[in-house]
């Protein structure tokens, strides 16, 4: 059991907003489809995410696409100490550097794996999937393995929080689950939508 108020974060490496900033420009520029994203969320972005996590019920968290860890912050300061909080992030350079920040929190790679580990760590059911994932960019397999691995993961009444920047996932997303709200978020760069999708369907068929 991870104990979050034991995770002590040794203040942020990056010292500032810029410096991260420009950390996660150049991870961009060396992979831009990968990363999709020129810049970290704002914090407008962020409490629109967090705000639509059902922290009274949410014990298994899972974040997808962490960056510099804008998200992983605050997750790890709300986590309840029974819950568990598994962070993904592809890129080794972010990888790390998340790992640096918050010493002892579960940091793996690839978000496709995330069943897999949850099988290791004996975690039967996430409550909650925050994604940051550029999904409208990543090559439609790896995107059709993460949606795969996001049912397979979610408890039935359990919820996947996702922002992009389009609405392009919204039939994508409706396909697997029974509610799709999307909300918009203008101050972030570029503005983003918010996907909180809801009762995952678990009978119908789903597209590849
Ligand atoms: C748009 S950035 C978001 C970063 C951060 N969460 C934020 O909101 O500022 C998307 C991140 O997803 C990561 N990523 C892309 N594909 C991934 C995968 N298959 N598994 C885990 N992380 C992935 C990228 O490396 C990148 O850091």
């Amino acid at each position: 059991m991870i104990e979050y108020t034991q995770i002590k974060r040794r203040g942020r490496l990056l010292t500032s907003r810029v410096t991260e900033g420009m950390f996660f420009l150049r991870r961009f520029i060396g992979a831009p489809r990968q990363v999709g994203s020129v810049m970290p969320s704002s914090p407008y972005l962020t409490r629109a995410i967090m705000d639509r996590i059902d922290w009274d019920s949410a014990l298994n968290i899972a974040e997808l696409g962490a960056g510099t860890g804008v998200f992983t912050r605050v997750l790890v300061q709300k986590m309840p100490e029974e819950g568990r909080l598994m962070v993904f992030e592809i890129d080794p350079a972010l990888k790390a550097m998340i790992e640096k920040e918050h010493e002892g929190l579960s940091v793996y790679g690839d978000a496709c794996e995330l069943p897999k580990i949850m099988e290791t760590l004996e975690v039967s059911r996430l409550d909650c999937i925050i994604s940051s994932l550029p999904f409208a960019v990543l090559p439609p397999r790896m995107t059709a393995a993460i949606l795969d691995a996001i049912d397979a993961s979610l408890k039935p009444d359990g919820k996947l929080i996702a922002y992009q920047y389009s609405r392009h996932m919204k039939s994508y997303f409706e396909k697997r689950f029974e509610s799709v709200k999307i909300s918009f978020v203008l101050r972030n760069l570029p503005p983003a939508f918010v996907y909180e999708c809801s009762s995952v369907r678990r009978k119908k068929k789903q597209e590849k």
